[in-house]
């Protein structure tokens, strides 16, 4: 498959991360199917692209795209709760997580929603996990398909964040990852190559962040330093935007953001 071939591109869970990356897709100018559960979730999806902090009408209001460009956005926007409808896609994004029991990285789920996917889905669609911690080849046991089969790992908030991990396994093939970086760059993103190795926890940014971020707990714990001087120092000396602190509070805060909407 060529980029050029890429219309329909089909996200399933239209959660925190879900409608972010639904969002980016749709503005980017690709008709995205988003699926979810219910309408009543579904509908919380539309309010987070429009309404949401980083959603398409903040977007509008300090000039990131023009009013024509929204409306453009919403044309693109399909949500469905029928995975049937997914047939036709050229690329497929799962971000599932949450629901009921809050379990984010539900290995079974997925699991059982790849091998349905894989019965709906024509043969030569691309399937990407948007896990942040399970091992992909695992994931991708769950299809006959896994030469197309990849992590996407996108980072919170999409909308603003321009890079994304696409972790490959040994069976996943260079057309498809190339094809998945000529996607990336054209939704404004930057698509990095990362090794899926079993057992290795969150590819390349959480890798790294989880351990800074232990290293951070344990000098507040031992009376080195105070959390905002840490973030201080990794915000002013080293250009983490957010500090280490300041990172954890964002994730927590758009989380509460979007369940408050719900
Ligand atoms: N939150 C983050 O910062 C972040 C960053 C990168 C990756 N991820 C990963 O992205 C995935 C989703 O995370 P999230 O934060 O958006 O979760 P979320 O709970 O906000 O949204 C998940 C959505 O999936 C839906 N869902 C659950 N099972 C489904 C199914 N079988 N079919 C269709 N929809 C289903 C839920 O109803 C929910 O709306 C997880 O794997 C998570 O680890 C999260």
């Amino acid at each position: 498959m060529k980029i050029e071939n890429v219309q329909t591109v089909g996200v399933i869970g239209g959660g925190v991360m879900g409608s972010g990356i639904t969002q980016v897709i749709v503005t980017a100018g690709y008709r995205v199917i988003c699926c979810d559960l219910t309408d009543e979730i579904l509908a919380k999806t539309r309010s987070a692209i429009i309404n949401g902090r980083y959603g398409l009408k903040t977007g509008v209001e300090r000039g990131k795209i023009t009013a024509g460009q929204m409306d453009n956005a919403l044309a693109n926007l399909v949500l469905s709760t029928k995975l049937e409808d997914l047939k036709d896609c050229e690329i497929i994004i799962e971000s599932i997580g949450g629901g009921a029991v809050e379990v984010l990285e539900d290995r079974d789920a997925k699991l059982k929603l790849f091998t349905t996917l894989d019965s709906i889905v024509k043969g030569d669609s691309i399937f990407t996990s948007n896990t942040s911690f399970l091992t992909i080849a695992t994931l991708a046991e769950a299809v006959k398909r896994k030469g197309n089969f990849l992590g996407m790992h996108w980072f919170r908030p999409p909308v603003v964040l321009p890079v994304v991990e696409l972790t490959y396994t040994p069976d996943t093939s260079e057309e498809t990852l190339r094809l998945m970086e000529a996607f990336c760059k054209s939704i404004g993103k930057e698509g990095v190559r990362v090794k899926d190795v079993p057992g290795d926890p969150g590819f390349i940014g959480n890798r790294l962040y989880h351990v800074a971020a232990a290293e951070a707990r344990k000098m507040v714990e031992q009376g080195i330093a105070s959390q905002e001087d840490i973030d201080k120092v990794m915000e002013l000396g080293y250009g983490w935007k957010m500090g280490i602190f300041g990172m954890s509070a964002a994730f927590s805060s758009t989380r509460q953001e979007f369940q408050e909407k719900k």
